[in-house]
């Protein structure tokens, strides 16, 4: 059966603790995974000089194939990934040259999972993610963020992806 629901991972670290927290959503393969580090995805450009990139195929992709988007993110900084952030800024790439495609996202639904070591998320980190949505036209599903006790997903932070899992 094909899935309508997406994992973005945006890591790093191909094998790291996102990758941990991704396997532990992914349980019972309810979604696809593309790892955001194996893309080459330039940065913004203003004159779209990356435009011949992975980004316009993987976006392509993505709405044809997808309703729901979670991105999961470590902390890196108190924020989002590079990897991440470099994601979000080409998504302006389909506000200039690419209206349809970037109008395609309207509709669609995210949601976002962080990870780091310790259960102490700072306030705000969500609002790119929030914002980002409702300028799209997304409906925001929510988040959670895991966190790690002796290198195991927390119990509360498996608690806690568990019931954003039964929002996606
Ligand atoms: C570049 C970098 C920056 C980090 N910044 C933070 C931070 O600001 N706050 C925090 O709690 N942890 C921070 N960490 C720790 C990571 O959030 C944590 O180890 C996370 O689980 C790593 O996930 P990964 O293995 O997918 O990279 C940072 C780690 C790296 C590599």
């Amino acid at each position: 059966m094909n899935k309508n629901k997406l994992i973005l991972q945006a890591s790093s670290n191909a094998k790291g603790n996102t990758y941990k927290i991704v396997t532990y959503l992914n349980q019972d393969n309810q979604f696809d995974i593309i790892d955001l580090s194996t893309k080459n995805i330039g940065h913004f450009n203003y004159n779209f000089e990356n435009a011949n990139d992975d980004f316009l195929p993987l976006m392509e992709e993505i709405i044809e194939k997808y309703d729901t988007i979670v991105f999961a993110t470590p902390v890196y900084w108190y924020s989002m990934s590079g990897i991440l952030k470099v994601f979000f800024d080409r998504l302006s790439d389909l506000l200039h040259y690419k209206k349809e495609l970037g109008r395609k996202l309207r509709g669609k639904k995210m949601a976002m999972i962080s990870n780091s070591g310790e259960n102490d998320r700072r306030d705000g980190f969500e609002m790119p993610f929030i914002e980002s949505a409702k300028y799209l036209g997304m409906e925001y599903l929510g988040d959670t963020h895991a966190f790690f006790t002796e290198n195991e997903i927390d119990n509360h932070a498996k608690h806690n992806i568990n019931t954003l899992k039964n929002k996606l």
